[in-house]
Order: C-alpha cells, then sequence, then structure tokens
C-alpha cells in the first residue's frame, strides 16, 4: 500500500498507525497543496479579497492552539521576512483573556486543522464584536472558523485521523508561505522566491526522509528507549521546529519533553542535563548553525547523549542526520519529518496507543 492522497481516505490501508500514513502522505500533500494554489501562468492563485485583506493590514495577529500555534510561529517568519507586514502569533487560550494593544488596521489569521477549537472560536467572537477582518488557514473548509471568519484558505491535507498533527502542521506552513509570498508581491516588494518551485523541491526531501525509516526508528531505540526526559534545542526558525517536536513526543510518548532556544540553556535548562540525556539539535539555518553547535558542546561537557540535525551546505561528520537542501525559509517542513517519526517510534517501542494518547482529542470543541 502506498499513501495517496483522496477526501475519501479514512483506512489505514496496511498501515499500522494512521500516524504513520499521514506522516507519509506529507509529500503527497505539498503537492497537492502546489496545484491547488497555482494558476495556469504558474503564478499564485489566491482569492482577490485575501489578497486586498492582507494589503490593508497593518499588523497581522496569528492565533492558534496545540500544533497549529506552532505553525503560527512558523508563518509569523514567513509573514514578516518575505511580505514585511508586522506579524504576533499568540495562544487562542490567553489572547482570549489577555488581549494585547491591537494596531489601527489588524487583520486576523485563525489557523485551526480542525476548525473547530473553542479557545480560537472565542476570540474569532471577539473579533467579529469589534468589527476586525479574519482569515482561517483550516483543514476543514465548512468548519466553524471557516463559515464564522471573513475569509477561509484550505489547507487541502485529506482527513487527519491521528490525534497527534502531522501532515495538517506541513500544510499549514506551506500554505502561509504562499500567503505571505502573494502578498509581497501584491505591496510591490521585490521577490527571488517562487515557493510553489520552492515546495516541490521540499516535497522530495520529505520523501527521502519518508523512505529512511529503519534509521530513525534506530535512533529512536538508542537514544529514547529508557529515557525519561529529552530535551530539542535549536535556534531561529529551528526553535519553533524544536516546540512542535518536543510537542510530538511528549504527546505520544508521554517522556517529558522540551523545546528550547538554544542560547537560553546556560540561563536554567542546563542544570537538568544528567549523564546520557538526549539532546536532539536542530542546525538548519546557516546564520546560527555554528552557535547551535556550540550549546550542543555544552551539554555534552554534562554529559548529555547529543543527536545532531543539519542540512547539506553545512553539516558536519558527526552529524546524525543530515537533511537535502531546501531553501532556507522551508526548512521546518522538511526538518519536522524526522522529528515526527522518532517520536513514533519511541511510542511505539514503549507500547503506547500511537494514534489515540491517554487525555487527548482531536479536537477541543470546549474551553
Ligand atoms: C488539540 C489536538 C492538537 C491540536 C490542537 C489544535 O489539542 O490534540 O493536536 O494541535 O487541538 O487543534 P486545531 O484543530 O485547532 O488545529
Amino acid at each position: 500500500y502506498v499513501a495517496e492522497l483522496d477526501s475519501s481516505d479514512i483506512e489505514k490501508g496496511t498501515y499500522p498507525h494512521f500516524m504513520l500514513k499521514e506522516i507519509d502522505e506529507q509529500p503527497f500533500v505539498i503537492r497537492n497543496i502546489i496545484t491547488k494554489y497555482k494558476d495556469d501562468n504558474e503564478s499564485i492563485k489566491l482569492d482577490e479579497n485575501i489578497r486586498q485583506a492582507m494589503a490593508e493590514a497593518d499588523r497581522i495577529y496569528i492565533i492558534a492552539a496545540g500544533t497549529s500555534y506552532h505553525a503560527g510561529l512558523v508563518g509569523k517568519e514567513f509573514i514578516e521576512k518575505i511580505s514585511g507586514i508586522p506579524t504576533e502569533t499568540h495562544i487562542a487560550s490567553e489572547f482570549l483573556y489577555n488581549m494585547p494593544l491591537l494596531s489601527k488596521k489588524p487583520l486576523f489569521i485563525f489557523i485551526s486543522q480542525s476548525g473547530e477549537t473553542a479557545d480560537s472560536r472565542g476570540v474569532l467572537v471577539n473579533v467579529k464584536k469589534l468589527g476586525l477582518p479574519s482569515l482561517t488557514i483550516t483543514n476543514v473548509p465548512g468548519s466553524t472558523l471557516s463559515r464564522e471568519s471573513d475569509f477561509t484558505l484550505h489547507t487541502f491535507a485529506g482527513p487527519e485521523i491521528a490525534v497527534a498533527s502531522t501532515k495538517a502542521y506541513t500544510a499549514q506552513m506551506a500554505v502561509l508561505a504562499i500567503l505571505a509570498v502573494d502578498s509581497a508581491i501584491a505591496r510591490g516588494v521585490k521577490m527571488d522566491f517562487d515557493p510553489l518551485q520552492e515546495l516541490a523541491i521540499v516535497a522530495n526531501a520529505m520523501d527521502i526522509f519518508t523512505n529512511q525509516k529503519d534509521t530513525l526508528e534506530q535512533i529512536a531505540r538508542d537514544y529514547l528507549s529508557l529515557s525519561r526526559n529529552c530535551f530539542f534545542i535549536g535556534r531561529s526558525m529551528d526553535f519553533h521546529v524544536c516546540m512542535e517536536g518536543s510537542l510530538k513526543l511528549k504527546e505520544i510518548s508521554y517522556i517529558q519533553a522540551e523545546g528550547f532556544a538554544g542560547g537560553e540553556l546556560k540561563h536554567g535548562t542546563i542544570a537538568l542535563i544528567e549523564e546520557g540525556t538526549p539532546v536532539i539539535g536542530l542546525a538548519t539555518q546557516e546564520n546560527v548553525h555554528l552557535n547551535i553547535r556550540g550549546n550542543m558542546k555544552e551539554v555534552v561537557a554534562r554529559g548529555a547523549n547529543p543527536c545532531m540535525i543539519s542540512m547539506e551546505g553545512f553539516a558536519e561528520e558527526d552529524d546524525k542526520i543530515v537533511m537535502p537542501k531546501v531553501h532556507k525559509y522551508l526548512t521546518p517542513l522538511v526538518s519536522v519529518i524526522p522529528l515526527q517519526l522518532i517520536a513514533y517510534y519511541a511510542a511505539l517501542h514503549r507500547g503506547c496507543d500511537v494514534d489515540k494518547p491517554r487525555n487527548l482529542a482531536k479536537s477541543v470543541t470546549v474551553e
């Protein structure tokens, strides 16, 4: 059985778990998104009203929960760096009761796989009361958030069944990259980054990881079979992916895991490092990869068991995983795949219920 995208596809096929199937579907999802967002001239196809709303905004507020929040952190980087619009990403449940000062012409972007998360919906209700514009990025176009917001962008990931979100996360980031570039072009920003072309390279790079399951299973065994905890360190874009990688591991394997900004370690967290503590380092950003290597040396000196993930072009000999080169903005879409697979195999070897972890629900419709 080969993973293929089909919106009616809610069967596992020969896969032992939905999560593994959904991890494997990611290259297909990205190729699907490229097709859906491309017009006949190979340019970005996007609703003119959304273009207009992005053009009018003086600041963007991204609102989300869980994994979608982590996609929102990467989305902020895209929108600020590519389109030049100041952007803030907020946890929905925090924003709901502690709203920051708003700009004069804000645009709210809700990111939600299900489109039903009560915390995000609560914010949308308030945004509508204030008469402010809203866009929902979701995998379920008929969902509550989609219906109640002004505009919707579909992530086209197909049904996601496993509670731990995988393909929805990469799909959200792909759509955010397309949105950021589209609004940059609309604002007259000179653009040498074609997201449709670059995402095709991303899909091929994803394929390489989904075909390296044995290696990643072995890493999960070596590092996590007996561990009580695990740390993920990274800087800039990599830091956001570390937060998502640690969330995946926590959710399904119940190993205490945290994602940290590499430079912040010495301000406290390094006290937690003991002999044998697994530390996964992400170094896919050329401007900070040496800094993260320095941070890794600091934890190794305290006994940590290091697993470095880097990218072609500035990889070093001891790196455990080297990902193929992709555009520097799009590394999160690829670097998260080994983290998803490591979490999957760690959970499997610990005998956990991968698709239905304890205490969690796929869609949280209560506050
Ligand atoms: C739940 C799920 C998470 C998900 C979060 C946000 O807590 O267990 O996997 O990331 O909700 O869901 P949404 O559908 O809004 O993306």
